[in-house]
């Protein structure tokens, strides 16, 4: 049965990232889960009015959103826990400016947006939503494939409110659009494999064989993965 938690919001896992602002001339970074995607082009953060970057943001009416990698966990962490009214955070990382010239970036993190602050919603008590423009995206050739994004390179932190936790991103589990044709396939879906040679150890060296299965859309969760195999 189903326990009712009151008013917890629950839209977890998110980003965690470092967002960027000039205060007073100098650069300062702060940490952020509490973003959105809110067009092609927009994207929104939640910051808190008391927050030094808050300040700097207002100054200059940008910022910048920096998606930092698992190993710089630390930092990201560091950066949600100090001030820059008490710790020059500027200095933890090598920073670079674009277009817009007052925002801020991280040259350590994956991907950066420069953005401009486009709209700002003031109804919540300790909060502003500020939505930024993205004037423009940097990310490094080494966190792209194909020309496109690689997030296995980026390794994001992710965040879970409800209990305070940083986690890493899971395995890929398929592709837009198509998923949900598969799972209306009558037919069903054929998988084969086999054992690559010289693969086993111990007590399954040379071990070999191939099998497979079928799965429909009503016994897709139950099918039987045997393996017929010889020992040499
Ligand atoms: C994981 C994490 C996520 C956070 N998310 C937000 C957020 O979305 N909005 C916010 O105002 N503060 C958030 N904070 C708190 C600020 O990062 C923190 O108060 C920081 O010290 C502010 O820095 P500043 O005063 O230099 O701007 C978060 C902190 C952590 C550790």
């Amino acid at each position: 049965m189903k326990a009712t938690l009151g008013v917890e919001n629950c839209l977890f896992p998110m980003p965690t990232v470092l967002v960027g602002a000039n205060v007073n001339g100098k650069p300062n970074y702060m940490t952020v889960a509490w973003g959105g995607v809110m067009d092609f082009d927009y994207i929104s953060v939640a910051i808190a009015r008391a927050r030094h970057t808050y300040v700097g943001i207002k100054e200059n009416g940008t910022f910048s959103v920096n998606v930092p990698s698992l190993e710089m966990l630390a930092q990201t962490d560091y950066c949600g826990l100090v001030s820059g009214k008490d710790v020059d955070k500027g200095k933890l990382f090598e920073n670079f400016y674009g277009t817009l010239e007052t925002a801020p970036m991280i040259r350590e993190c994956p991907i950066n947006m420069e953005c401009r602050v486009a709209h700002v919603i003031d109804i919540f008590p300790t909060h502003d939503v500020l939505v930024g423009k993205i004037v423009q995206t940097y990310c490094d050739e080494v966190y792209r494939t194909g020309g496109k994004i690689d997030w296995t390179r980026v390794q994001p932190i992710l965040f879970t409110g409800t209990d305070a936790g940083y986690w890493s991103l899971g395995r890929r589990l398929g592709v837009i659009g198509s998923e949900g044709k598969s799972s209306n396939r009558a037919e069903g879906e054929r998988t084969t494999w086999s054992v690559v040679p010289n693969s086993g150890t111990g007590g399954l060296l040379g071990l070999r064989g191939k099998d497979g299965f079928v799965a429909t859309r009503e016994n897709y969760l139950q099918v039987p993965f045997t393996l017929d195999h010889d020992l040499e």
